[in-house]
């Protein structure tokens, strides 16, 4: 499988698990926070990109991606200056992702790595709520549920709809290889409703790394021309054409400075990280842990507004809502 040189390495631990079953196992993990801590928001920017791309390769022919793979770097350009890293080339990822399926199709599908991507993102981002404290991923481990993430874009690995395991792997920070018998499953799902928000989300979030991309009015115009033609592609994979023509060609959009597109960028992950994280779990105490426990300032170290993060939780928790 290709997705995976940095997500699984990022996540090997949770390789390991299977978040449906119970082994009653616990071992000791040293020092989890370096085997786990490495989705810095460079890494967080590439693999968002990457979900992008994976969209992309949903909606468009052959043709085009031979044309998107031959013009990565030139449209990557925006994108590289808003998250520089001196380390790495943060649109590594998009652009093999977008030449590969140039020639081959992606198997398993396209959707199926976009949620192993977002789910990297949103576990990276996951630790931050309070790093290194294996006390916070054991409640997290605790109060998450594999099938509630499944309905906001952060499906389990064992589910094959992603090859990430968000669940799993804080349980395996934690220091358990799963729950254990101190705790219990729920197989509760997403409402229909909750599903939906959830694609609005997601669906924002793309059409702001589409905001950072785009570089001239010439390349916009492209684009909002052309939706119309990847309205049914966008659709079927649960995204919101809507909501892209409302962020990208609504009245009086146009091109936006690349800072302050980041700044929206990473404004839009932050509704999207608070509303996956509150919704992973039903258990009426959660968001009382997560008000109480996520820190504001760790959150802010991968881009996230943590305050609005630690709001969102808090007002969960004073309105007894999860
Ligand atoms: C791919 O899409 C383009 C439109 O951008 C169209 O002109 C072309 O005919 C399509 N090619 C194939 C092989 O469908
Ligand atoms: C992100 O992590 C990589 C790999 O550990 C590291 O080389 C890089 O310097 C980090 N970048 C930032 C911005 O922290
Ligand atoms: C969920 O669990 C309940 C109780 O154990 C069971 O009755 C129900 O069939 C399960 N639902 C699904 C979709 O597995
Ligand atoms: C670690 O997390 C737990 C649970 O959120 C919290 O009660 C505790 O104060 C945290 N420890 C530190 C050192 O912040």
């Amino acid at each position: 499988m290709r997705l995976l040189t940095l997500p699984c390495a990022l996540l090997a631990l949770a390789s390991q698990t299977q978040c449906s079953t119970i082994p009653h196992r616990q071992r000791d993990i040293p020092n989890p926070g370096q085997h786990t801590m490495r989705g810095n928001i460079s890494a967080i920017a590439s693999w968002t990109y990457a979900a992008l791309a994976y969209a992309t390769i949903s909606t468009t022919n052959t043709t085009e991606l031979s044309y998107l793979c031959a013009n990565a770097a030139p449209l990557s350009s925006r994108y590289l200056s808003a998250f520089p890293e001196t380390s790495g080339d943060v649109s590594k990822f998009a652009r093999e992702a977008i030449c590969n399926a140039a020639r081959t199709p992606p198997s398993p599908s396209p959707l199926w790595y976009m949620k192993s991507y977002l789910a990297a993102a949103f576990t990276a981002q996951s630790y931050y709520g309070d790093r290194l404290n294996t006390t916070y991923y054991a409640q997290l481990c605790w109060f998450v549920e594999s099938s509630l993430l499944a309905g906001v874009w952060v499906p389990c690995a064992d589910t094959q709809e992603s090859g990430v395991d968000a669940e799993g792997s804080f349980c395996a920070s934690a220091g358990y290889y799963d729950k254990g018998d101190y705790s219990w499953y729920t197989n509760a799902t997403q409402t229909g409703e909750v599903v939906g928000e959830a694609g609005g989300l997601v669906s924002r979030v793309m059409a702001r790394v589409v905001g950072v991309v785009l570089g001239s009015e010439r390349q916009r115009e492209w684009v909002c021309g052309n939706l119309g033609r990847f309205a049914e592609g966008l659709g079927r994979i649960g995204l919101k054409r809507e909501v892209v023509e409302e962020e990208v060609c609504g009245r009086g959009k146009g091109v936006v400075e690349v800072q302050k597109a980041r700044g929206e960028l990473l404004s839009a992950m932050t509704d999207l990280f608070a509303f996956q994280l509150l919704k992973g779990g039903s258990d009426r105490g959660y968001p009382k842990f997560l008000c109480e426990g996520l820190k504001k300032d760790g959150l802010a170290q991968v881009g996230l507004d943590g305050a609005r993060v630690v709001e969102s939780a808090c007002n969960a928790a004073s309105h007894g809502q999860q």
